[in-house]
């Protein structure tokens, strides 16, 4: 599918890889629904675009929310062809701390933002893109963002590795699923990326961490890697129902 003319909904688009996605997408001609919880960040990216972006407040948590995304796409912009399927949290907890079990809201947050949103914001998109005319024998593109969390899990990583590990699972079964609407889904698994998620972290630790990853020893760029992967999947119609690594062949240790 061309990007060019098309629209692309990148939720948590306002930051970091969903942020690098709206504008590598936005430059390639497609008309953006940037969906954030981030107001101020959203509101500045989408102002860069003038009438082809637009950004719209949204949990993926809450149902109201993700429906007024895809409402948002559609009376602005009148369809919706692409999905960066890219809002999550990267939380972190032992399974028994000092004071007790590990609490359970952590778990469920998690997978609620990471899993259940992710599988309602794609399967309100989906509802959309089957409405469009076929292009070359396609309908839309679903892009889910996983992470090499979801194979090798660090420490503390119990609920974002299950999170991820899930949206890997239902990968193949919604391709399968989506087929018969001409719909596309795959899902990238990245390795560590320079977003403001690493940033926080401290020089030392994030070279550290770049060290780690075979080749290229360094983090990942956003733009140049991840968003134009991003463009690529749009663009190769043979790409579906798989998840991809893009990780410079990090494994991740237990910590
Ligand atoms: N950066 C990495 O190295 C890395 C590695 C593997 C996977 N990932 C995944 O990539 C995605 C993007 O990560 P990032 O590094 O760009 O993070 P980031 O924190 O820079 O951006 C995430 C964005 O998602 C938004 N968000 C969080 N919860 C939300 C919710 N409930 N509803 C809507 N939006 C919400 C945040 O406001 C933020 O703008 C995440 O799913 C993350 O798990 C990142």
């Amino acid at each position: 599918m061309n990007v060019n003319g098309k629209v692309a909904i990148v939720t948590g688009g306002a930051s970091g890889l969903g942020e690098a996605a709206v504008v590598r997408l936005a430059n390639a001609g497609a008309k953006v629904v940037i969906s954030d919880l981030n107001e101020e960040a959203g509101n500045q990216l989408a102002a860069k675009y003038g009438d082809n972006a637009i950004f719209v407040k949204c949990d993926v948590t809450n149902p109201d929310d993700v429906s007024a995304v895809t409402q948002a796409a559609m009376d602005k912009f009148g369809a919706v062809h692409i999905l960066v399927n890219n809002a999550g949290v990267a939380t972190g907890g032992r399974v028994i701390g000092k004071s007790g079990p590990a609490k359970l809201e952590n778990f469920q947050f998690t997978v609620n933002v990471n899993l259940i949103g992710a599988f309602d914001m794609l399967a309100k998109a989906a509802w959309e893109m089957d409405k469009n005319e076929e292009e070359n024998g396609e309908k839309g593109v679903i892009i889910n963002v996983a992470s090499v969390a979801a194979f090798d899990g660090q420490i503390g990583q119990a609920a974002y590795s299950a999170s991820k590990a899930a949206v890997v699972g239902m990968t193949l079964p919604i391709a399968r699923d989506l087929g018969r609407n001409k719909i596309r889904c795959v899902t990238v698994a990245p390795g560590i990326f320079n977003t403001p998620m690493m940033q926080q972290m401290p020089e030392n630790v994030r070279e550290s961490l770049g060290q780690q990853v075979p080749m290229p020893s360094r983090l990942g760029d956003p733009d140049s890697e991840f968003a134009a992967f991003v463009q690529h999947i749009v663009e190769n119609s043979y790409l579906n129902g798989e998840t991809i690594r893009l990780d410079g062949a990090i494994r991740m240790a237990a910590k």
